[in-house]
């Protein structure tokens, strides 16, 4: 208990780790777990088992005998990463691993560099995660790294942000989008006009009043992440809505878990076809890993068709469909805002659905740019970002 209070002991130095009968077995904090040789093999970084500018494996599984054991193991003391194990294996390599690196990779302490958990809203935020263009920049050397933190910690925490006065000129969104990450093609190109259109290839290209959607649920991976940048917002109507899919995944199934149920494994068919451009795909409105993490929703009801299959009713999943919609498009759990010119709104597509208001092209111009990027990018600043913020503080 002593151990517990004194602040200069660092959380690793209450890991053990055992040697016993052939076996290696960690433990820490209440939790224990056996770890295999070949485990600890592959987490070498000893002279010539990793390329030392990109850190990745030089060795093969074949170079590894499937018999390997580990015979011996020490404690190094606190090396420059923290507290080591020397572990001695059947093969005669020797390794030295940093217990740190080791409890962070089981998920028993925290990766101070990944971006933060979700945190569900069910009406709007008390304070609107804007985020002033200016305090990131078009470049890393403009940009203090605490604000690049800050804006994705947001982003990351609420599935969207909005970018205030970035310039108003077309072409900007190209821009800001490889600024934070790597701008993605698609069905539509690299970047789409958002306006009322005479032959819209899309339903976003008319006036008309959308409801909270999520794009491009028709690819194989829809678009990761969204970003939309105003132009011009003169029309009267055209406001913009976000809504967030996680939290009415998470009330969807206490409410009406038979609902949620249908919405999870019901295979659906996402269809878009111009004729000359057809993509097709198949999925789920929502989507968990194995392990029951969230993944994504789509939720696109202009071009949904789930699959019957023998047996099963499809009565629970338009019922489900139908719930979804009345919560998603309920005003409560929406934000409801403006863009002004110069705007980006910045949104999870795994995550935040978005909409807009109907507008009257006839008084006025309204005309958003938009594009893709994948979620690597903005994981990739976030951190670097915390790497260079924590290397600055160290420095002072
Ligand atoms: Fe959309």
């Amino acid at each position: 208990m002593a151990l517990m209070q004194d602040p200069t002991v660092r959380r690793q130095d209450r890991a053990r780790l055992e040697l016993t009968d052939g076996v290696v077995r960690l433990s820490f904090e209440g939790r224990a777990i056996v770890l295999d040789a070949h485990w600890l093999r592959d987490r070498s970084v000893e002279p010539g088992q990793i390329d030392r500018t990109n850190r990745q494996r030089m060795f093969t599984p074949l170079d590894i005998a499937p018999d390997l054991a580990v015979v011996a193991l020490s404690d190094d003391g606190h090396g420059s990463g923290g507290r080591c194990a020397v572990v001695e294996f059947s093969d005669g390599h020797r390794a030295t691993l940093e217990l740190d690196t080791i409890l962070r990779d089981l998920g028993w302490t925290i990766d101070a560099e990944a971006p933060p958990p979700p945190e569900p809203w069910t009406r709007p935020l008390a304070r609107f995660p804007y985020v002033d263009w200016s305090e990131i920049g078009w470049s890393d050397a403009e940009a203090d790294p605490t604000d690049i933190v800050d804006f994705l910690g947001a982003f990351y925490r609420h599935g969207y942000v909005v970018l205030r006065n970035t310039p108003t000129d077309e072409g900007t969104v190209e821009r800001v989008a490889n600024r934070i990450g790597y701008i993605s093609g698609h069905n539509f190109g690299w970047v789409f006009d958002v306006r009322a259109e005479r032959r819209p290839t899309d339903l976003a290209y008319t006036a008309i009043e959308l409801l909270a959607h999520t794009d491009e649920p028709y690819r194989k991976e829809p678009p990761g992440i969204q970003l939309l940048h105003c132009i011009h917002n003169e029309a009267p109507g055209g406001d913009s809505t976000l809504v967030d899919g996680l939290a009415a995944a998470i009330a969807m199934q206490q409410e009406v878990p038979r609902l949620f149920e249908a919405m999870v494994e019901t295979e659906v068919v996402f269809r878009y076809d111009m004729g000359s451009d057809t993509v097709v795909n198949t999925g789920h409105v929502l989507e968990y890993d194995r392990h029951g993490r969230y993944r994504g929703i789509r939720f696109n009801t202009k071009i949904d068709n789930p699959i019957p299959t023998p047996g099963v009713e499809l009565r629970d999943w338009y019922a489900g469909r139908r719930w979804l919609a009345a919560w998603l498009n309920d005003p409560a759990h929406q934000v409801t805002f403006r863009l002004a010119p110069g705007d980006v709104m910045f949104m999870d597509n795994h995550r935040a659905l978005h909409g807009r208001t109907a507008f009257d092209p006839s008084r006025g111009r309204r005309h958003l740019q938009g594009c893709y990027i994948e979620h690597d990018g903005p994981d990739t600043m976030y951190r670097l970002a915390v790497r260079r913020s924590s290397t600055r503080t160290a420095m002072q």
